[in-house]
């Protein structure tokens, strides 16, 4: 897979979009620095140097989140870092965010926006591999996760790295506020939670751990 690497961008994902409009599929983006990083559902990706953002584009897939959430933890275990995926694929260590993951659809292909904090955590809810202790080089991270996107099996392995399953949760969905016991995630990603009104099943939300 082709890698495209810049200082500086706007985020990662416009310039893969760029290059998509241009004809081409199947490459990464690796930027130092963005001065408009963007985060799932609106927010802003703090992006200073000293951390990998990264746009991988692969052939359309429903369930490249599943996919990218397991790269992740995967490549971060070589960096020294047990991690864990809060559904639907925040990358926590500690219950402190090192990394996200936001997958936008773009013609027929995913755009799998990786986020890590290596060197700097940006904010105080937040960590980096090196905060942890941890090290690796940001060239072998990447590498790590183009890799490891690739893999065909992936399912067993997201709900075994999924620590929101077993936890009461609120989930922030566009209909409305759900809550309850998060029981499981099923095989297209939704997250099956046990509420008072019986089970529902969400495909995507803000959620928030409660115990
Ligand atoms: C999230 O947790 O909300 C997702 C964060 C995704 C950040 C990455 S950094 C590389 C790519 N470019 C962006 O602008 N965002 C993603």
């Amino acid at each position: 897979m082709k890698i495209y690497r810049y200082y500086e961008v706007t985020s990662t994902q416009e310039v893969a979009k760029k290059l998509i409009d241009e004809g081409k599929n199947n490459f990464a983006v690796v930027a130092d620095y963005q001065k408009e990083g963007r985060g799932r559902l609106e927010r802003e990706w703090i992006s200073p140097l000293g951390g990998l953002y990264m746009s991988v584009v692969i052939k359309k897939d429903d369930r490249a989140f599943m996919r990218a959430g397991v790269a992740v933890v995967k490549a971060l275990k070589h960096a020294g870092i047990e991690a864990n995926l809060k559904w639907p694929n925040d990358v926590l260590v500690r219950n402190k965010k090192i990394a996200g993951i936001l997958v936008e659809n773009y013609e027929d292909n995913s755009i799998v926006g990786v986020g890590i904090n290596i060197s700097h955590a940006p904010l105080r809810e937040a960590t980096c591999i090196e905060c942890e202790g941890g090290s690796i080089s940001r060239d072998k991270l990447a590498k790590l996760i183009i890799k490891g996107l690739k893999k065909k099996k992936f399912y067993e392995d997201y709900r075994q790295m999924c620590s929101t399953i077993g936890k009461d949760v609120k989930i922030i969905a566009l209909n409305g506020v759900i809550e309850g016991r998060a029981i499981d995630i099923d095989s297209i990603g939704r997250i099956v939670v046990e509420t008072k009104n019986g089970i529902k099943k969400i495909a995507s939300g803000d959620c928030i751990h409660l115990r």
